[in-house]
């Protein structure tokens, strides 16, 4: 057996082996002494050319062109499979724009309150010619979420239509995010990019990027005027946006961060916290990154920039990977609004007749890779063209197409409880004295893995 199970060790004397397996063992010892399987991810890298633009098609930035970290396989243990949340919070119903009134009610009802179910109603709004969607808590908010879209997307995916924001999408994930939000007292603040052609967020760069001047201008005006200046502050991104929350933590001071599918660079993540006007610094604020089961490239580009926000910031970090979900009426009638159960279910069997599901729910393609195949189909549907385009990032059901696939969409899931995870990082001031420590001891540290939420 010996000899045959190691065929390529017969080609070598005795003594080449051994000195061989010496070197390995030596080797694997090193590593284990090393300790971090995130720096070993990002050295181990093979640099292999990956089709960017097709992990990431609406998310494909300049950014990506300096990252290579592209380990074959995510290292060590993986979340367990995240399920499908049951029926939790009860929609409110849509609300058609009432687009004669909007201009006027905009003008007339300023910053006053407007319930619409249990979600407030969303106000648009230019500040210092930023485009914003903002969405009070019902009572005195207890921090703000800014909150920044993907590509071809803007800031009024994040709210019902309403006289108060007539051009408002209420794309599903980015509404039920707004309601988690909002039943926790924050109030949300979506922005919108300068970049009105690809509506990608200029986050390539930190000290060119137009937007990241242009959201800390207009945010300076909005928290003076809604006395807000004094709350915590969390950021939210998505893709293109999960660039910007990275870059924004390092020229504005946040108490918490939310990048979603998207990583940086991890050499953009190196600086020290700063206002280079005022030359005031901070620490790196905690950082919850959201990822997708399929975006193998992105869960080892998080691997580095974990490994990079722990060394080099000393701040708390961790990660949340969710897995492919069958597509279920249930899932579609409990986020989508005006789609109930009973349209929930002729979707399912439209896209199942298609032959775009398997037996167990599953979509068995990309459905950004089958939009032709998935509008037919739903064409059929009745009732559903009343209430989604099936435009590929303004239809409410591709959204939730994306998600179920888990490769790269916006996720509501588990939001409620990453902003706790914030919260109490904030609260307990460990992100505050972290970065403090002598790097020595932040190293002896982190190695007994404070400073790192274990994987969820
Ligand atoms: C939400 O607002 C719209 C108009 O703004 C209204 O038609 C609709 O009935 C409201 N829904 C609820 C649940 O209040
Ligand atoms: C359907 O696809 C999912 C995800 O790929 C897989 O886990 C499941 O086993 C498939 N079901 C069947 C019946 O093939």
């Amino acid at each position: 057996m010996p000899g045959s199970s190691c065929n390529p060790c017969g080609q070598y004397s005795p003594g080449a082996a051994a000195a061989f397996a010496l070197l390995c063992a030596l080797l694997l010892v090193t590593v284990q002494m090393l300790g971090d399987r995130n720096w070993l991810a990002a050295k181990i890298g093979s640099g292999a050319a990956v089709d960017k633009l097709k992990l990431h098609p609406h998310g494909a930035m300049a950014a990506f062109g300096v990252q290579d970290v592209h380990a074959a396989s995510h290292w060590g243990g993986l979340p367990a499979a995240e399920t499908p949340e049951g029926a939790r919070s009860a929609a409110a119903a849509p609300a058609p724009a009432a687009a004669g009134l909007a201009g006027l009610a905009e003008k007339l009802l300023g910053p006053a309150k407007v319930m619409n179910g249990s979600l407030p109603a969303a106000f648009r709004e230019d500040v210092k010619g930023v485009e914003v969607v903002i969405t009070r808590p019902h009572g005195e908010p207890k921090a703000v979420v800014l909150l920044f879209h993907g590509c071809q997307h803007s800031a009024v995916d994040w709210g019902y239509p309403s006289p108060t924001c007539s051009s408002c999408l209420g794309l599903p994930e980015e509404v039920r995010i707004v309601r988690m939000v909002t039943k926790a007292e924050y109030a949300a603040v979506a922005f919108s990019s300068t970049d009105k052609q690809n509506r990608c967020w200029d986050a390539q760069w930190l000290e060119q990027s137009v937007d990241l001047s242009a959201v800390r201008e207009a945010w300076a005006v909005l928290a003076a005027r809604e006395n807000w200046e004094k709350l915590p502050k969390y950021a939210l991104g998505v893709s293109s946006g999960a660039s910007m929350v990275l870059l924004l933590a390092l020229r504005m001071q946040l108490d918490g961060i939310v990048p979603q599918i998207m990583s940086l660079p991890p050499h953009m993540l190196e600086g020290t916290p700063s206002d280079p006007v005022s030359g005031k610094s901070w620490g790196y604020p905690p950082t919850y990154f959201m990822h997708m089961a399929l975006d193998h490239a992105t869960a080892q580009r998080v691997s580095a920039d974990i490994a990079a926000i722990k060394s080099k910031q000393g701040a708390w970090v961790t990660e949340k990977l969710l897995r492919p979900r069958p597509v279920t009426a249930e899932l579609l009638a409990e986020r989508i609004e005006g789609v109930d159960a009973a349209m929930g279910a002729a979707i399912v069997r439209a896209l199942s007749s298609e032959g775009l599901l398997n037996a167990t729910g599953f979509l068995v393609e990309d459905p950004r890779q089958s939009v032709a195949r998935w509008q037919d189909t739903l064409k059929g549907v009745p009732g559903l063209k009343a209430i989604d385009s099936l435009q590929p990032e303004k239809s409410p059901v591709s959204e939730e197409l994306n998600l179920a696939w888990a490769r790269h969409e916006i996720i509501s899931d588990h939001v409620d409880e990453v902003l706790e995870w914030l919260d109490a990082r904030r609260r307990d001031g460990s992100a505050k004295l972290l970065p403090q420590v002598k790097p020595r001891r932040r190293q002896r540290l982190l190695g007994r893995g404070v400073g790192h939420e274990a994987m969820l």
